[in-house]
């Protein structure tokens, strides 16, 4: 990634920023994303806020050229007892212009970085939608392994499309058999 970019976790202060760059993909890139521009629309502006209120266990990454936000990736660990070990990432997106630049990669290995840092959590799901080459290439290159194809995952306009979800073991919880319990 070019020095003139950075990256840092978003804040409330980003609410305006966020709201439009996600607004941008959901409506350049409508068959990449489980969520509709209408549904982005409609939200709150407290749910937008909660959404960059981060915590170890919760956040998007921003990535910038300048001040300009031209690339997000969001994280978030399951809550619940049986599910804590896992985390899933979402949002991911770089703006036309600057794809090609390695951001993607510094966004998802600076968000793999900070959910290696959470206790307890082992592994890190991703959904990716076929068709979308791309961000396949990138997770596949991060480590990140294809285990299940959901067919008809998301339908638009009277078509469907199919999601396979990737996953990958952080360092220190390379999955053995003994860790299963059948
Ligand atoms: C996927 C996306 C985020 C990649 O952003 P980017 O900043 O251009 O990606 P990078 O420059 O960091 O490239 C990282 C890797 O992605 C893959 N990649 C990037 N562009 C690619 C392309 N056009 N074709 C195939 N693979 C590509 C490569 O593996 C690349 O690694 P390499 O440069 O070492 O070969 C961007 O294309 C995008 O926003 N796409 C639309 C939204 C989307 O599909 N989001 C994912 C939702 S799951």
């Amino acid at each position: 990634m070019p020095e003139t970019e950075s990256i840092r976790a978003l804040t409330g202060h980003d609410a305006a920023a966020w709201s439009q760059i996600r607004l941008e993909a959901l409506d350049r890139e409508p068959a990449a994303f489980g969520s509709s521009a209408e549904e982005h629309r409609a939200l709150p502006h407290e749910t937008v806020l909660s959404r960059l209120a981060h915590s170890p266990e919760k956040f998007v990454l921003g990535a910038f050229h300048g001040d300009r936000l031209i690339g997000t990736a969001g994280f978030y660990r399951d809550t619940s007892l049986k599910g804590r070990h896992k985390g899933h990432v979402w949002g991911v997106y770089v703006t036309r212009d600057f794809r090609g630049r390695g951001i993607a990669r510094a966004l998802m290995n600076a968000l793999i970085d900070r959910a290696a840092t959470v206790p307890g959590l082992e592994q890190i799901l991703i959904s990716v939608a076929s068709g979308q080459a791309a961000a396949k290439q990138l997770y596949l290159s991060l480590g990140f392994e294809p285990f299940g194809c959901e067919p008809r995952a998301l339908k638009m306009a009277g078509l469907t499309s199919m999601k396979t979800t990737c996953c990958s073991e952080l360092p220190a919880h390379p999955l053995e058999c003994g860790h299963y319990f059948g």
